[in-house]
């Protein structure tokens, strides 16, 4: 059986290190595409040669072609300018609006089948920009941030607590923004509410430092973080093409369901062969449904800045 393939468009810090924790799976055949010349060849040659010493058979090619991405299972996009410091997510709606448009067109006239998993920023907004360009259904254009915001929140528990982060159980929801809500009331370790673990400003101040957690990346690093970010993208590429029914926090096109319509915001969705195959719909305290609710004011606002 011959592999599928995986397009990620732009080689820089996110795509490269997606493609990377994919190549190690070695289930799929991996195209990275850039602008820059010599970037995604340069990429790929020292992927593949990292096969050899890690003992996967990756086949990963790099170029600046879209005629090498034909026929993708799925394409992955992280083309677009990172946040710098002092520089918030939003301000990258309209230099990104139109790299998000153009590489999208280019990759689904290959691959016209494919799914689409937007990674660009301000993400909420560029996932309506993707969907828009590609004409494809919601099941198969979704963002990734949910997995990435929710694995701040469970760092900081687990380190708060004491605990495995495997035992965290954890989501974040809403808009891949400061206003993002991290779900209190469904967070658990080992079982037992966080709520009867940890004090309430304590948990404040992570719910706090999870939604400014890219801002402090950006702080410390001077571009936008990559390692995280890069395994969640991984993380739902396989969820889809193993056909894993994970329940995944992801950037779906909501109609309706938590009483939203017509706006993409991060909610639980089972990934499997299908894309999104459901969007799970938790019970939220009134708290946590006002803060949904306020998200997606804010990320309606950015969309609403986008020209087309
Ligand atoms: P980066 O600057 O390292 O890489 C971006 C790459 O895109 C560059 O290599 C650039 O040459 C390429 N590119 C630009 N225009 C292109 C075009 N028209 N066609 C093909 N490639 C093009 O940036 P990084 O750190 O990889 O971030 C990528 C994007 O992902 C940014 O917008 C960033 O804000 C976003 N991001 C989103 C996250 C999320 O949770 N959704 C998390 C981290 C980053
Ligand atoms: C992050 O959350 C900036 O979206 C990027 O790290």
């Amino acid at each position: 059986m011959s592999r599928p393939k995986i397009t990620v468009v732009g080689a820089g810090n996110v795509g490269a290190t997606a493609a990377q924790v994919l190549a190690a799976r070695d289930y799929a055949d991996i195209v990275l595409v850039d602008i820059k010349e010599g970037l995604p060849q340069g990429k790929a040659l020292d992927m593949n040669q990292m096969g050899a010493v890690r003992g996967y058979e990756p086949n990963v090619t790099g170029s600046n072609d879209y005629a090498d991405t034909a026929g993708s299972a799925v394409v992955v996009v992280t083309a677009g300018l990172p946040r710098a410091p002092g520089m918030s997510r939003d301000d990258l709606v309209a230099t990104n609006e139109k790299i998000v448009r153009e590489v999208t067109e280019r990759a689904v006239e290959q691959s016209p089948d494919a799914f689409l998993v937007v990674v660009s920023n301000p993400l909420d907004a560029m996932c309506h920009v993707a969907k828009n360009a590609s004409g494809f259904p919601r099941e198969r254009v979704f963002g990734m941030a949910g997995i990435l915001d929710t694995a701040r929140f469970s760092t900081f528990i687990a380190w708060e607590t004491g605990s495995s982060v495997k035992d965290v159980t954890a989501m974040v929801l809403g808009g891949h923004g400061d206003q993002m809500v991290p779900v209190v009331s469904a967070t658990t370790v080992g079982g037992v509410p966080l709520r009867k673990l940890v004090p309430a400003d304590r948990i404040d101040a992570m719910v706090e430092r999870t939604a400014k957690g890219g801002g402090e990346l950006v702080q410390l690093l001077g571009t936008s973080a990559w390692y995280a970010p890069g395994a969640a993208v991984a993380q739902m590429v396989d969820a889809v093409l193993l056909d894993e029914k994970r329940i995944l926090p992801c950037t779906a096109y909501l109609q309706g369901e938590y009483g939203i319509d017509g706006l993409y915001l991060g909610v639980p969705v089972k990934l499997g062969a299908g894309g999104i195959e459901q969007i799970v719909e938790l019970d939220l305290d009134e708290a946590e449904r006002a803060a949904l609710d306020r998200s997606a004011a804010a990320v309606r606002e950015v969309v609403g800045v986008l020209s087309t």
